[in-house]
């Protein structure tokens, strides 16, 4: 298999880890606001679709998926953290985030071909992904550091592992620390991919991988 190239993966997968270091290390302020702001497109990608619902646009909040060697110790570790820090605020999100680096940004455990969200509604993205399993995520890393164009086989999931895993992750930050269950459970989408371009204007759509 060819490996992801290094200047990818600085921009997508190291940066999102170093970005939940400067949380951990500093805390929430107005730097680290700054750099959310900046970083929306690569935690937030644009998810193009295409068949019956139309050819679609759709920003969803993407993360990484464990490699299956890592899958069982990682769903043991997230209900460890539901367990032990539901409602507790920020110590549960700094739990959250240990987690994420541990698991989801420690290269030995991640799966980086393997991008996954979860659909909250049987919307345009849902119907297409559906019909077609394909998919294709837009990140810029503005203002021109980056663009990437990353086309990748979709399949929406809706029981086992990769389910649970998924939304135990989205839980981390949007229901454990606050300790109530504000929204359910949603189907998960895993996005594996199968091209890279490299849409940067030095680059003009180069292909970066495979
Ligand atoms: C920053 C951002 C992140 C979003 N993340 C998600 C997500 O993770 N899952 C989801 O179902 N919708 C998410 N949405 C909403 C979708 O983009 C979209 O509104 C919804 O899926 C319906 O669009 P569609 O019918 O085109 O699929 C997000 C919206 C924004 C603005």
């Amino acid at each position: 298999m060819t490996v992801l190239p290094d200047d990818f993966l600085d921009n997508t997968l190291r940066a999102r880890r170093k970005l939940v270091e400067a949380i951990l290390e500093k805390g929430m302020g107005p730097s680290i606001d700054c750099d959310l702001v900046r970083s929306s497109y690569l935690l937030s990608p644009m998810v193009a679709t295409y068949g019956s619902a139309g050819l679609n646009i759709a920003p969803f909040m993407v993360s990484y998926l464990v490699k299956e060697s890592c899958m069982a110790e990682a769903l043991e570790k997230l209900r460890d953290i539901e367990r032990k820090y539901w409602g507790k605020g920020f110590e549960a999100v700094k739990a959250g985030l240990s987690f994420v680096l541990d698991y989801v940004y420690n290269e030995d455990c991640v799966d980086p071909l393997a991008m996954v969200s979860h659909v909250m509604t049987k919307g345009h993205t849902w119907r297409n992904i559906i019909e077609t399993g394909e998919a294709t995520l837009g990140i810029l890393i503005p203002p021109d550091v980056a663009a990437y164009e990353i086309r990748t086989t979709a399949q929406i999931v809706e029981q086992g592992s990769i389910y649970e895993y998924v939304n135990l992750v989205h839980d981390l930050m949007h229901v454990i620390p606050e300790g109530e269950r504000s929204h359910p459970w949603y189907p998960a989408v895993v996005f594996r991919v199968r091209e890279i371009y490299d849409n940067s204007y030095q680059k003009l759509g180069s292909r970066i991988y495979p």
